[in-house]
């Protein structure tokens, strides 16, 4: 722990530069513990790593990050940097070493460039002020990003982003085309400045990593001026087996421009099985796809629904029909509950035989209070990009990504062993059926179940250590990573529980 002497000296540090706003918490402060506690989205991963920051940071300019890194550095405190502060294991503003957290709330500017398609986004940006920029400009510019509209684009962009358009546009990150990054020296870099390498490495290798990056510059797509969603709810009887594993070849090689997600959800004992779509054109032509290619599902005119591109991202937020576009400004989404998510790839479908098992599992009655799982189909641009075009490795072979989420509410949450338990059982269920050596997973849905960098030492984090959990987030882009790593970070100052680890 830093002594009060040591801590009085980093802000006599701190208070030498930075600039008249003053934009920094200390524990003294009387809203500290409010602003800290609004930041905490999963108690269960705060209960992991319960250590206080000795700072909270709000700056307004890239300067004064840059002295907060000096600072930092000098009196040798981990930084955090947040975002939108939606990681699932809470490594935007956990740590159990001292810590100050660099909150990018002020750092969110967005400048859209109409003629040219192209933005700047302020690292502390959400899609859902990028959404509502987009909106404000124009009905038909549009991002390929993710669905919550809370989440930021400083962590979101960093795992790669992916979306309801990824199918027809890639991730985010494919779109991204210049970044402005503060590295351990406190350097502000463009990507001319941080090289090839580095840009790369950037664009999927994950928060925390290598630096703070204040700004990414986004190529803009054009969408029509309407779009066409459904949602449709089947019931779970001796069919849906059938139906599911029909979805599982067919969505994946469909139209581009169609996008239909499975979602599994059991709330409260009430199990359900819904088949949500985005789809870029209009219903008619919606329809006759659907015919020719899923005819089992059955989708009648009535289930379709015409709208603007920016009610569609309303709606796959789940807003209400007809809310303002200003509910996407809103960036609180402080859920205070326990939650887990586990993430995995599929490369051949699940026999109609595993699915059942699957449902089986679900309908016992002790499992957690909420349980969604996303299946989410890749295929169209997302198979056409190389697995080493960006860090994000799952492309060509992958049918779709699955992505369990599992809510304990808080009666539930003082038996957390049993819960996770049965989780684990279910994760070990699903091992027959997904991807394997490695077993993958998504960046962005955190999991540090999978394994840890020691980072308390930043000397004992190596590549070796890390790449059993490594590749399978990344596969063979993890060394590339790593070598990246010891070149721009050689001293592992930026470093996280799943930080990527300098090669050696
Ligand atoms: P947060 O601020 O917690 O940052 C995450 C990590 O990135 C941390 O390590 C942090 O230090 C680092 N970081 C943050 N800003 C940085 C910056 N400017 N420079 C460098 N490092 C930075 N994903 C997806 O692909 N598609 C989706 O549709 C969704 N939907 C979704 C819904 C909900 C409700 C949640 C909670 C999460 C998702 N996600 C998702 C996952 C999401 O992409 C992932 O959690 C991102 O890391 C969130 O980014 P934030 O900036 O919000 O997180």
């Amino acid at each position: 722990f830093l002594s009060s002497a040591h801590t009085q000296d980093f802000f006599t540090c701190l208070k030498s530069y930075k600039n008249s706003n003053g934009s920094i918490y200390t524990q003294q402060n009387p809203t500290f513990s409010t602003l800290r506690q609004s930041m905490v989205q999963n108690i269960l991963a705060q209960n992991r790593l319960p250590l206080n920051p000795t700072a909270i940071l709000t700056p307004s300019h890239e300067k004064e990050i840059q002295v907060a890194v000096h600072c930092a550095k000098m009196f040798d405190l981990l930084i955090r940097v947040r975002s939108g502060g939606h990681d699932f294991e809470g490594l935007s503003y956990l740590s159990q070493v001292p810590f100050i957290i660099i909150d990018l709330v002020n750092i969110r500017s967005i400048s859209i460039d109409a003629k040219k398609k192209t933005a700047w986004v302020g690292g502390g940006a959400t899609v859902g002020e990028l959404y509502h920029a987009l909106a404000t400009k124009s009905r038909t510019l549009a991002f390929s990003t993710g669905t919550c509209a809370t989440i930021g684009v400083g962590g979101h962009f960093s795992g790669g982003g992916f979306g309801i358009m990824s199918r027809k546009y890639g991730l985010s990150g494919d779109n991204i085309i210049d970044a402005k990054i503060i590295d351990y020296k406190g350097r502000l870099l463009n990507r001319k400045a941080m090289g090839e390498d580095l840009f790369w490495a950037i664009r999927g290798g994950g928060g925390g990593s290598f630096g703070i990056v204040t700004a990414w510059k986004i190529e803009l797509v054009t969408v029509p001026k309407t779009v066409t969603v459904f949602n449709v709810t089947r019931p779970l009887d001796n069919h849906t087996a059938e139906l599911v594993h029909k979805w599982q070849s067919i969505a994946p090689k469909i139209d581009n421009n169609l996008f239909i997600r499975v979602i599994i959800n059991k709330f409260n004992g009430v199990l359900q099985i819904s088949f949500k779509s985005f789809f870029i054109g209009r219903a008619n032509d919606l329809l006759k796809i659907m015919q020719k290619s899923f005819p089992e599902l059955g989708l009648l005119d009535s289930d379709c629904v015409e709208m603007s591109w920016i009610d569609s991202v309303l709606y796959h937020a789940n807003f209400r029909r007809g809310d303002s576009i200003d509910v996407l400004l809103n960036r609180l989404n402080v859920t205070g509950t326990y939650f887990k998510i586990k993430s995995d790839y599929v490369t051949s479908p699940i026999s109609e035989n595993g699915l059942g098992g699957l449902f089986e599992m679900l309908q016992e009655e002790d499992v957690p209070i909420l349980i969604d799982l996303q299946w989410s189909p890749y295929g169209g641009k997302m198979a056409e990009i190389s697995e080493s075009s960006l860090p994000f490795p799952h492309r060509a072979g992958i049918k779709y990504m699955i992505e369990s989420i599992f809510v304990l509410a808080p009666p539930q949450a003082v038996n957390v062993d049993r819960y996770m338990s049965w989780i684990d059982r279910y994760y070990k269920y699903m091992s027959t059926y997904v991807s394997k050596s490695p077993r993958r997973a998504y960046i962005n849905f955190r999991d540090l179940d999978l394994g840890v960098n020691n980072y308390v030492s930043n000397s004992t984090s190596s590549y070796n250590k890390a790449k059993k959990w490594g590749k399978r987030y990344f596969n063979n882009n993890f060394q590339r990573l790593s070598h990246v790593k010891s070149k721009v970070d050689p001293t592992n100052f930026f470093r996280h529980e799943q930080s990527i680890p300098p090669f050696k």
